[in-house]
C-alpha cells in the first residue's frame, strides 16, 4: 500500500472502458473485505454484483443515470441482510428475534463497514471507487429490482472501475471542527463560521454557489442538493421500505 493513501484518497467517477476488473481481482477484493468487523460475528450484510450489460441498463436509471454509474465497470448493492441469518436460527431450532430497528441498524452498521473496506481494499489495487448514494433514494425500486426478500435492504451502492483519469481531491473541514476532547465541545457561532471557512473560500464550492445563482454555499446544500421536502419524502419511503421488509411495524 501506497505510504500516504488514507491522506491522498480521492473519490473517482469516470472509469476508463477499456480496462475491465477480472472476477478474481473481484473476488479477492470482497473476500478481503468480508474479514472487515461484523457484529457478533454474523456477517449481516449481502453484495449484489452487477456488471451484465442488461442488468446495469435497468439499474443505473435508478441512480438517476450518474455518469458515475452508467460508466462504471462493476455495481455492487450493498444490502443490510438478517434474511440469511434469521433462516439459519429458524433452521436450527432457534427464536430469530431480528424483525426490529435495532436488528436494522445492526445490518446497516455491517453493511456500511463492509462497504468502506471494499472501497480501501479496491483502491489500493489501484480501482477508482464512487458511493451512489441514489441507492437510499430509490431504495423501493432497487430492492423490486434486485428481488430483495423479507429483512434485506439496499444500503449502499459503489461504482468501480479503472480510473480514466488520476483522482481530484476535494476540501475537508479542519480537524478541530471534527475532533472534540473529553466532552462535547460548545461552539459559538463565530467559531461555527470559523471552522467553515475554508470549505466557502474553496474555490469550486464558490462556483457551486454562482452556477446555482445562490447566496451561500448552505444554500446549495438547503435549496439543491439535500432539500426539505425531498429529505422528507424519502423519509416516509424508507419508513414503508422497512415495513414491508418486516424491519419495523
Ligand atoms: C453515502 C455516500 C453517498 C454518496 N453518493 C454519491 C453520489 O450519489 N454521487 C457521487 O458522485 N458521489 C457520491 N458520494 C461521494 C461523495 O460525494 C464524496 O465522498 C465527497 O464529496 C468527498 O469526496 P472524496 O471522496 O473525493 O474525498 C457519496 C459518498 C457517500 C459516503
Amino acid at each position: 500500500m501506497e505510504k500516504d493513501y488514507f491522506a491522498s484518497r480521492a473519490t473517482v467517477r469516470a472509469y476508463d472502458p477499456e480496462r475491465h476488473i477480472s472476477d478474481e481481482l473481484l473476488d479477492s477484493i470482497l473476500e478481503r473485505a468480508m474479514r472487515a468487523p461484523t457484529t457478533g460475528n454474523m456477517q449481516l450484510y449481502t453484495v449484489i454484483v452487477t456488471r451484465d450489460p442488461e442488468r446495469k441498463a435497468a439499474l443505473t436509471p435508478l441512480h438517476f443515470n450518474q455518469p458515475a454509474s452508467t460508466g462504471a465497470d462493476v455495481l455492487l448493492t450493498i444490502c443490510a441482510d438478517f434474511n440469511r441469518f434469521t433462516r439459519w436460527c429458524q433452521l436450527s431450532k432457534a427464536d430469530p428475534g431480528y424483525n426490529n430497528l435495532l436488528s436494522f441498524m445492526s445490518a446497516m452498521t455491517d453493511a456500511v463497514i463492509l462497504a468502506q473496506q471494499i472501497v480501501t481494499i479496491a483502491e489500493t489495487e489501484g480501482l477508482g471507487t464512487c458511493y451512489l448514494g441514489t441507492v437510499t433514494y430509490n431504495a423501493d425500486k432497487i430492492s423490486e429490482l434486485l428481488n430483495l426478500p423479507e429483512l434485506v435492504v439496499p444500503v449502499a451502492c459503489l461504482s468501480l472501475g479503472y480510473p480514466a483519469a488520476p483522482a481530484q481531491q476535494c476540501e475537508r473541514l479542519p480537524l478541530k471542527a471534527v475532533v472534540h476532547r473529553e466532552q462535547y465541545r460548545a461552539d459559538s457561532d463565530a467559531d461555527i463560521v470559523e471552522l467553515f471557512r475554508s470549505k466557502e473560500e474553496y474555490a469550486p464550492n464558490k462556483q457551486f454557489v454562482t452556477d446555482n445563482d445562490k447566496e451561500t454555499l448552505a444554500q446549495v446544500f438547503t435549496d439543491i442538493r439535500y432539500p426539505r421536502a425531498l429529505n422528507e419524502s424519502v423519509s416516509q419511503m424508507l419508513k414503508k421500505l422497512l415495513r414491508d421488509k418486516g424491519f419495523i411495524s
